[in-house]
Formats: structure tokens, sequence, C-alpha cells
């Protein structure tokens, strides 16, 4: 019998997990799996509420992407309704998307991942970590918790509340931005953007240089990609349509209420997470040598799938990414990357949005009645596509309800990384702290959001 390496709990990620790995009688590995151990089963308790509570209840799910499940909800239920809600609603929802994409870009560069590069991987997990940080770049730590307080402001006076928001509603949007209000957020956005431009210098001149060897060699899989693009084919964020690419850059579009023809759930026993695989691959395997199914969503998923960024600090970002790395990009730690372009993007989209005069119309809620129907919601979260998914009857009760969520849709992918990286580090038996911490890496790029993703 040979051994079995257990990390638990993984940290540096929200929510719940644990790495087993199996190794055999010559001390190789034979399995690595990463389990969610936690179940939160709103799909379950959502069944026999009022539709329009939806949007206020999911924002319990997660402590941290209440944003992304508030407007996915609001727009599900936009779409059981049957409303087409007014541009400024919709233009002062993408805003607070964007707010609360820079806030969690943020933490996750800096916090979350950060000690594995700015500590390196294999650093004494006594100093790897948050405080270490704060002890090493004073200076840097407090801009992150300043931008991260900034970021929490200015959602409050968008919205009346930081936390649990209730402004997106059925039909719309419940506050106007007011001029004062626009004003106020104005100077904060200018603040955080300036932080962003400064994240991706320093990150591209600091830091990634230091780990490019990391970048074509740690965990790297071959999976297909799914995120929202524009008409046009644009990264969106808010609002699109659906784009699923192939492991060799094949794409397919397709609307919101098609995901189902697209996206089957598989399950595994050992786990409270479910695995969505691409349906057209005709079957689900996670063989590293040979997988199938398997797409990936979040930061560089959401790159390889758009044709570019409508910003233009992003944009140039963007090109240098794609010119530098191809299309589609399978290394997983560019995740890091990616998710720093993004971060420029959304800094840039919040001061685009404030200066568009329509965002200050106070026309933005449209009246709903209740029908039996069904309504898909999507939005991408900053850990991947987010998808409700609701059914209503008569009198506009839930009667069924299906979450996926960006850390479900990578779940298949984050094991195989694992395991790739668990493999490749692991020999003979031997094995430290920094080789378990590259292989939490391998999981980190990802930036998974356990509590959001087991219903
Ligand atoms: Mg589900
Ligand atoms: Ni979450």
């Amino acid at each position: 019998m040979g051994k079995e390496i257990v990390v638990q709990p993984v940290t540096r990620i929200e929510g719940h997990a644990k790495v087993t790995i199996q190794l055999d009688d010559a001390g190789n590995v034979s399995d690595a799996k990463v389990q969610a151990v936690e179940l939160r089963g709103f799909e379950k308790f959502c069944i026999g509420r009022p539709v329009e509570e939806l949007p206020r209840i999911v924002t319990s799910i997660c402590g941290l992407c209440q944003w992304s499940h508030h407007l996915a909800s609001a727009k599900a239920c936009d779409a059981v309704f049957g409303v087409e809600i007014p541009p400024a609603a919709k233009k002062l929802r993408e805003l607070a998307n964007s707010i609360a994409f820079t806030e969690e870009h943020i933490l996750h560069f800096y916090f979350l991942a950060g000690a594995d590069f700015m500590m390196g991987p294999d650093a004494d997990y006594s100093f790897r970590n948050v405080i270490g940080i704060a002890g090493k770049v004073p200076d840097l730590a407090k801009k992150v918790v300043r931008c991260r307080h900034l970021g929490a402001r200015m959602l409050e006076i968008l919205s009346g509340k930081s936390i649990h928001p209730v402004a997106a509603v059925p039909g719309g949007f419940s506050k106007p931005l007011r001029p004062q209000e626009r004003d106020e957020i104005k100077s904060m956005a200018n603040e955080v953007l300036e932080f962003a431009k400064f994240s991706i210098d320093f990150a591209k001149k600091e830091v990634f240089p230091k780990y490019l060897d990391a970048f074509d060699t740690l965990a790297v899989i071959k999976t297909g990609f799914l995120g929202t693009v524009k008409e046009d084919g644009a990264l969106d964020l808010y609002d699109g349509i659906l784009r699923m690419m192939s492991p060799d850059g094949v794409f397919e579009d397709f609307r919101y209420d098609q995901y189902t023809d697209y996206i089957a759930e598989h399950i595994e026993p050992w786990t409270y997470l479910k695995f969505p695989y691409m349906k057209k691959a005709g079957g689900f395997s996670m063989d590293l040598n040979d997988p199938k199914g398997v797409y990936r969503t979040n930061t560089l998923a959401r790159l390889n799938v758009c044709d570019g960024l409508a910003t233009p600090l992003a944009q140039k970002e963007f090109e240098e990414f794609r010119k530098t790395f191809g299309r589609p990009v399978q290394n997983t730690l560019l995740y890091h990357w990616a998710r720093l372009i993004e971060l420029l993007y959304n800094a840039e989209n919040v001061v685009r949005l404030l200066d568009d005069p329509e965002i200050m119309s106070t026309e933005i809620w449209k009246k709903v009645e209740p029908r039996a129907g069904r309504g898909v919601g999507c939005v991408e979260a900053p850990r991947g596509t987010l998808i409700h998914d609701y059914e209503t009857d008569a009198n506009g009760m839930v009667t069924n309800v299906n979450l996926i969520a960006g850390t479900t849709h990578n779940n298949a992918a984050i094991n195989m990384s694992v395991k790739r990286a668990a493999i490749d580090n692991i020999k003979e038996g031997k094995y430290d702290q920094g080789i378990l911490n590259k292989v939490e890496m391998a999981i980190r790029a990802y930036d998974p959001c356990m509590s959001c993703a087991t219903h």
C-alpha cells in the first residue's frame, strides 16, 4: 500500500477544500483529488419563494461574490418576467459589477496569491501569507487595504449598502445615481484606476519575470474555455453571449438560455462539487493524457475567448498578452497575468460608465408581473461565468433552480491541474512544504470560491 498525502485546509482560497494525493509503492503520484468539503444547497431552499426575493436571498451564498449572485439573480428574474430593463439600470448594474471586480482582483493578486510570488513558493509558510506581505511591503499592503475600502465605499454610495446588496431588482435598479454621488465615486474610481495601472506595471517588472519558467511548467493542462462576449466579440462581464472554445481554439457562441445544450453536469461521489463539461465533446474524462469535455472559466478563459477589450489601456495590455502567449493560452499560472489585465479593464470601465451622462437618468425601473416561466441570468463573476436558472409557477413562486458558479465550471480543471503539479513535483516519495505549496498554487491560480460552488 502506498502513502497518502493530505493538504487540509487548502489556504488562501475562499471556502474550504481538501487535497488528497495518493503515492504508489515507489513513492510516485498515482492519483490526486481536490474535494469541496462544504455544501451550501441554495438550489433547494430557494424553491417555494417568490422569485423577486431571490436577488436578496442569494447574496448570502458568499461573503465575497455577493454582487455577482445579486446581479445574475436579478437578470434571471428579468428573464422570468420577460422585461427589458431601461438602459440606465443596465449601466448602474454594470458599474456595480465592475467595482466588485476591482475589489476582488486586488484582493486575490496581493493577499491570496501574492505571497507565493513575493516571498516565493518555497518560503516558510509562517510568513508566506498576508501578514508576511504586510511586513515585507507595508506601503503596498496599506494601498491594497485602501483600494478594497474604496471599492466597498463606492458600492455603498451606489447602492445604499456595501454588503448583501438589495439595489438590483427585477425590472431594473432601485436607486438612481445623483450628481454629487457620481462625483464622489469618481474621485475614488480614479484612485483605484491609478492603482490598477501600477499593479500591472509592478507585476510585469518585479514579479512575473522571475516566474517565466513556472508559467511554462507548473500545472499546465489542455482544456476548452468559456466566457462572455458582446456581439462584436469584445469581452463583456455584465451582459452578452456565451462563447465556448474547444482546446484547439475553435469556438461557438450561444445565448444564456441555451446553456443546457452546451453544458452537462457530471457527478462524483467523493465531492460536493459537480463537474460541468462540454456536452458536444460527447463525454467527460479528467484523464491527463486524454481529457474529454473539460473547459475552464475565469480570467484566462475570458481573455482566450474574447477578440478584444473595450477600454484603451487594457486593450493595449491584452494585445501584448496575446502576441506573447498566443490563443488559446493553456498555461495555468497565466491566470494571474490575465487577472491584472481584467483589473485594469474594470478600473477603466468604472470611470467610463461614470462619464456616461445616461447613467444619471432616473428612469431605472420597469414594472413586472408574476407569470409562469423560466429565466436564465448570467454574469461574469470575478471567479468565472455565473449562471442562475429559475422556473416559476403562475403566481411567480419558484419551482426549480439551477446554479452553476465560476468555480464549479473550473472543478475538473482544478483537479487536473493539481494532479499534474503533484505528478511533476513529487517523485520517489520526496516532497516538502515548498512542493506541497506548488500544488496549492495550481488551485489558487483559479481563485476558487468553494462557498459559491456547491448547491
Ligand atoms: Mg447546479
Ligand atoms: Ni463566492
